[in-house]
Formats: structure tokens, C-alpha cells, sequence
């Protein structure tokens, strides 16, 4: 039975919380799989055993993680030869003209930075947590979100994230790795394109 990897890097909490319902959807559909953070380094699993790979990123000032980027950067070979994903979270995508891949722009300058084709990606509205923010981030924060027409009362967490768009993702992947082949020269093919 194939196994796959959904592997998530996180700092407050929110894509790990996304990572592990994605997770418990793929077993949902049938999918065996293992959900993992980054954050405990890889040495303790091999990715050879695994038969796709899902990677999932919040996004902080701009940017990815940058362990996200050392490990792709590191196993670059091993993510194009296998069926794999990408998910992006962060706050702009609370906007519905900015919550797909297409429209999102830190997915798309992502994916121009990287050499890594992820099969599918999709982009996920994360969480605004002032209470757990250390000053100088509430502050900046506070300061993103007046200009973006955000919520700016620091009294108030809000959750973002759209559970059932989430659980899409999640089925969609799974159509996905069911239609996709690995080709003996390593590419990967799939019978009908999949749109996040
Ligand atoms: C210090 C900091 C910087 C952030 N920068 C951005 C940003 O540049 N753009 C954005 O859309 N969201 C930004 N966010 C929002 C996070 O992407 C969002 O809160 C996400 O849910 C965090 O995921 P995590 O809980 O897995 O760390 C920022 C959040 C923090 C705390």
C-alpha cells in the first residue's frame, strides 16, 4: 500500500492544525499517511519510504519558512520524481480574490524561486492571534492589517480559516495521487489535471 508524507513546518499552531485535518481527510479517502513536522528535523524518517510528499508553510513577512526552503533545496531530485503538493498559509489569503494559487502572490513568487513542480498547490487562510504575538509582531502585524483593511483590535484572535475549503483541498489531493504514475524515468504523470 502506498504511504505518503505530509510534512509542515509552523510557528503559532495554525498549518500544523491544517496539516492534521488535511491528514485525517486523506485517510478519510482512503490514503495512508503520515503527518510530520519539520521542526523535528528530518533525521528521524526516510523519504525514501514514502510514495508522494505534501508540504505545507505558513507565510511571516513575506516569506516561507526557511527550513521549507532548505529541505526542498535538499531533496529537490526526490520531490520532482514523486507525486507531491504544496500549501501556503497566511493572512492575505482571508481575501477571496486572494485565497487560490493563481491569485496568490507569495505562492506565485514561491514558486518562481524553487525548482521543485509541485503536482498541486493550493493556498489557505491562516489565523490572526494578537494574544500570542510578541510586541514588536503585534505591532507590525497591526500595522499590515490597517493597511490591508484587517482587523486591527489587538483584544481579538480570529481564525481565518476556511475548514471546508481545507477538506476540499484535501479530497482533491487525494484524487490526485490516485491518478498519478511514476514514469521508469522518474517523471511523474497524472490522467486529468486537478485544480486547487
Ligand atoms: C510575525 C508574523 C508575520 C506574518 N507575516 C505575514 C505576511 O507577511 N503576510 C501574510 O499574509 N500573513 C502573515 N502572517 C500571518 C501568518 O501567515 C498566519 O498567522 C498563519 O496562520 C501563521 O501560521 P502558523 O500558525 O502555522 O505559524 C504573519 C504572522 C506573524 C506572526
Amino acid at each position: 500500500m502506498a504511504q505518503h508524507l505530509l510534512l509542515y513546518a509552523s510557528r503559532d499552531g495554525q498549518t500544523e492544525k491544517i496539516a492534521h485535518v488535511i491528514a485525517s481527510e486523506l485517510k478519510q479517502c482512503g490514503q495512508t499517511v503520515e503527518c510530520l513536522s519539520l521542526e523535528e528535523g528530518t533525521a528521524h524518517f526516510n523519504l525514501d519510504q514514502y510514495d508522494s510528499i505534501l508540504i505545507g508553510s505558513p507565510i511571516r513577512y513575506g516569506h516561507h519558512l526557511p527550513e521549507v526552503f532548505d529541505f526542498i533545496r535538499q531533496h529537490e531530485t526526490f520531490l520532482n520524481q514523486h507525486p507531491s503538493g504544496f500549501f501556503s498559509v497566511n493572512l492575505t489569503a482571508r481575501k477571496p480574490e486572494k485565497n487560490r494559487p493563481e491569485t496568490n502572490s507569495y505562492l506565485q513568487k514561491f514558486l518562481g524561486k524553487i525548482t521543485w513542480k509541485p503536482g498541486m498547490t493550493g493556498v489557505m487562510a491562516g489565523s490572526l492571534l494578537y494574544s500570542r504575538y510578541r510586541w514588536f509582531d503585534r505591532v507590525m502585524i497591526q500595522l499590515i492589517m490597517k493597511i490591508t483593511g484587517g482587523n486591527t483590535d489587538t483584544s481579538k484572535d480570529i481564525e481565518y480559516t476556511d475548514w471546508d475549503a481545507v477538506q476540499q483541498f484535501a479530497r482533491k489531493y487525494s484524487e490526485y495521487l490516485k491518478e498519478c504514475t511514476v514514469s521508469s524515468d522518474g517523471s511523474v504523470r497524472r490522467s486529468k489535471p486537478v485544480d486547487a
